[in-house]
């Protein structure tokens, strides 16, 4: 299929044989001899892949990729590096370069690495159309959050998610998990095949074993009828371990196996069955930790964990709980049919202080019970439970705040009023507060004050 291509190179003859190159095998092909002249016509015209060179003067590759990647994430970049600095070509991919090419460029290898970038450029943007669909049809249950560390969550599942690599998603209990493994079904291809949960847990030994592979009737007492299990309800589709470090030592050699040759025995049977599962894995502990006390096989956890996927418990990242928390407000509101529309500063101020032990399921449910109990329109201290207000805002007794976060409450609110008082015009706020603009951008992220109804960021 043909794509939209962009050169950026300031040596004029590899534009030049590129473009001929590209455009012969069907290739709408732009150049540019500088990076600020890439991105002006990228302004114009998005492309699919972007093929840039890394030292140039002015600007270099590096600055390319990551205004690319900021402002066009569906755009692939490829870089092209002389020999000798393959280095710094790798840093690019770790930066989110799609690939590098050396120097003298092949003809035969950039064709095949651009057209491999131009399939990947389009499954994401496939997945970005996706998660807008995602966002229409199920209302509130949007994944919210600007976090840095969130935010890289999602470059990850963007990567992932249209291929059947094995996720472990690691972190607290309420951090997400479930609904980030949903999440990467819901952008992957397999969306229209089965999202088949269980949690390891939740069962015995022996039942969670016949559970997950099936039975055969009579393989053991009690087993009146054959059964498939989850493995085969999954078939197609994504099968989502919850609670994986609960698993046993059968369980777990049994799952290698299946990771490895992709079939198993049903319990009691000695054919085994081939299916087609993508396998999602989440815990709350830490594996690594089990792998050294011998809790854990260590070849099924290298085997996972290939793809890493880690949320930070919310109280390390406090910026996020305006967002998530006027966002719960707007579905509890919507649910239970009451005006309210905001949140108090004063109420803010004690939820930022909050230390989120239950993480974001946590604040969910404070703000559902707050709306339920809110009379007015906006939603006080008094709404919150009491041993939330009890231990905020001023830290006091043995619930005592580090004194970096302890300063991040008043901050917070300075920078709100003072934008509320200039109708949040960031120039006149930052002047007012004698910051630069950047500063005063990066506290307004970090507080969650961009966007006040909340910005969702699609995986
Ligand atoms: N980033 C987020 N944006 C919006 N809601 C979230 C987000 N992360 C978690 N939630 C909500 O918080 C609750 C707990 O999330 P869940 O995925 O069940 O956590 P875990 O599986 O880690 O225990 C769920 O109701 C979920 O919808
Ligand atoms: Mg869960």
């Amino acid at each position: 299929m043909p794509g939209r291509i962009l050169i950026v190179d300031d040596d004029p003859l590899v534009p030049r044989t590129l473009r001929i190159l590209l455009t012969r095998h069907g290739h709408e092909v732009r150049t540019a001899a500088s990076v600020a002249d890439g991105l002006k016509q990228l302004d114009a015209a998005p492309a699919d892949v972007v093929v840039s060179d890394i030292n140039m003067p002015g600007q270099d590759g590096f600055e390319l990729l990551r205004a690319v990647k900021a402002s066009w994430p569906a755009t692939q970049v490829v870089l092209v590096t002389g020999y000798g600095t393959i280095e710094s070509a790798v840093r690019g991919m770790r930066d989110g370069a799609f690939d590098y090419v050396t120097k003298p460029v092949l003809d035969e290898e950039m064709v095949l690495v651009v057209e491999r970038a131009l399939e990947s450029s389009r499954l994401r943007t496939e997945n970005a159309e996706l998660k807008a669909a995602l966002d229409r049809s199920k209302g509130g249950r949007k994944v919210v959050g600007s976090d840095p560390t969130l935010l890289k969550v999602f470059d990850t599942i963007q990567a992932v998610a249209p291929t059947r690599a094995t996720v472990l998603i690691t972190g607290e209990s309420g951090t997400g998990k479930s609904m980030i493994a949903r999440l990467i079904h819901e952008a992957s291809p397999r969306r229209t095949g089965p999202f088949v949960e269980m949690n390891c847990g939740a069962l015995p030994e022996g039942l969670l074993e016949s559970e997950l592979f099936g039975h055969t009737k009579g393989a053991f007492t009690g087993a009146s009828g054959a059964r498939p299990g989850r493995f085969l309800a999954a078939d197609k589709g994504t099968l989502f371990l919850d609670e994986i470090g609960a698993s046993t030592a059968a369980l777990q050699l049994k799952l290698l196996r299946v990771l490895q040759e992709r079939r198993f025995e049903p319990v009691g049977s000695e054919d085994s069955v081939e299916v087609d599962v993508r396998l999602l894995l989440a815990t709350n502990e830490d594996l690594g930790k089990a792998v050294a006390e011998g809790r854990f096989r260590q070849d099924l956890y290298y085997r996972i964990s290939v793809v890493p996927v880690h949320l930070p418990p919310l109280r390390e990242r406090v910026g996020d709980v305006p967002l998530l928390a006027r966002h719960f407000l707007k579905r509890f509101a919507e649910e239970n049919g009451k005006p309210v529309a905001d949140i108090d500063d004063s109420t803010m101020t004690i939820l930022q202080a909050h230390g989120w032990p239950g993480n974001i399921r946590e604040l969910e449910n404070v703000i559902e019970r707050g709306v339920i109990l809110c009379r007015g329109d906006v939603l006080l201290p008094g709404d919150l439970p009491p041993d939330l207000t009890k231990s905020a805002p001023a830290p006091s007794g043995d619930r005592t705040l580090p004194l970096k976060r302890a300063l991040e409450i008043p901050e917070r609110e300075i920078i709100e009023r003072t934008l509320r008082s200039h109708n949040w015009n960031r120039q006149r706020t930052a002047q007012a507060l004698d910051i630069n603009r950047t500063t005063l951008f990066n506290k307004m992220r970090k507080y969650g004050l961009l966007g006040r109804a909340g910005r969702t960021v699609p995986a």
